[in-house]
């Protein structure tokens, strides 16, 4: 695997390569991201993957320095699953001067859920995803479904921007007992862990009582966040949403059932398309 920290290296390397797929990541990988990078394989020549760790889409009170780095055992992980080339920059390379020009996402798509809790989040996620693509020029994306907000923030910031890249949704990699894989798994404690399935639990009852006919989703909702309070979460929210904007249900649009809660000192989200 090449790994390129510097851009005009990458693009040089890049020349006449063929069709590039290509997952951006902050690192700290897991089965979820490599389960991206051996899909994308299938769509391309190259397969370029990507870790940097984006300041823009830290707040305030998130700690952008403890955000963890493990950028040899990501480097082993990208190599055996076949990546072609990383690219690796530093904040210098990514970031010479303060970044000045930012893409603003739909304030309807980013100040509910996920944006509610992180103001700012999505504009810093867009903006960083739009540069790397005008670095990497990948003819495909892949990102995974379960940060379903970023990833239908970034399937209409491509839409919308006319860019020539064809987004591809990756399925969320769980454990067996239903746990979405993520990077913040690690910090739960033996009870946490146990406790944990219990959010893909509520969504899986929810999913299967709409199929089931139920319309009711105010009150699915509400009675998902009560059994996560009366079992010791602090529920953010529970809700039933179209999949196309997350806006509120309208008509037979397509629906997704979304969850954040924090266990403990851990916040876990969730999502499962109905
Ligand atoms: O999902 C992530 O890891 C990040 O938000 C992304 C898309 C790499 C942008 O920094």
């Amino acid at each position: 695997m090449q790994i390129h920290p510097r851009i005009a290296d990458l693009r040089a390397a890049l020349k006449g390569a063929g069709r590039v797929a290509f997952v951006p990541t902050m690192g700290n990988l897991h089965d979820g991201h490599i389960a991206l990078m051996r899909q994308a394989r299938a769509h391309a020549d190259v397969v370029v993957a990507s870790i940097f760790v984006n300041r823009l889409q830290f707040g305030p009170k998130e700690d952008f320095d403890k955000y963890p780095r493990t950028f040899e055992n990501d480097c082993a992980r990208l190599r055996d699953a076949g990546v072609d080339m990383l690219f690796a920059p530093d904040e210098r390379e990514m970031y010479p001067s303060p970044q000045r020009y930012h893409v603003e996402p739909d304030q309807a798509h980013v100040n509910i859920l996920e944006g509610a809790v992180r103001p700012g989040h999505f504009g810093g996620v867009a903006t960083v995803v739009l540069k790397l693509f005008n670095i990497v020029g990948p003819d495909v994306a892949l990102f995974g479904k379960k940060d379903y907000q970023q990833l239908m923030v970034l399937t209409n910031m491509v839409r919308e921007l006319a860019l020539p890249i064809e987004v591809i949704p990756g399925e969320t990699i769980r454990a067996d007992d239903g746990l979405a894989l993520s990077s913040r798994n690690g910090y739960l404690s033996v009870e946490e862990r146990a406790e944990a399935p219990r959010l893909s639990r509520l969504l899986t009852h929810i999913k299967n009582r709409i199929a089931a006919g139920d319309r009711n989703f105010l009150k699915l909702e509400t009675e998902a966040v009560a059994d996560l309070a009366a079992h010791g979460w602090q529920p953010d929210y529970i809700a039933i949403r179209q999949r196309c904007d997350l806006q509120a249900p309208a008509g037979d649009a397509p629906l997704v059932v979304l969850g954040a809660a924090k266990l403990g000192s851990t916040r876990l989200i969730d999502n499962l398309e109905i």
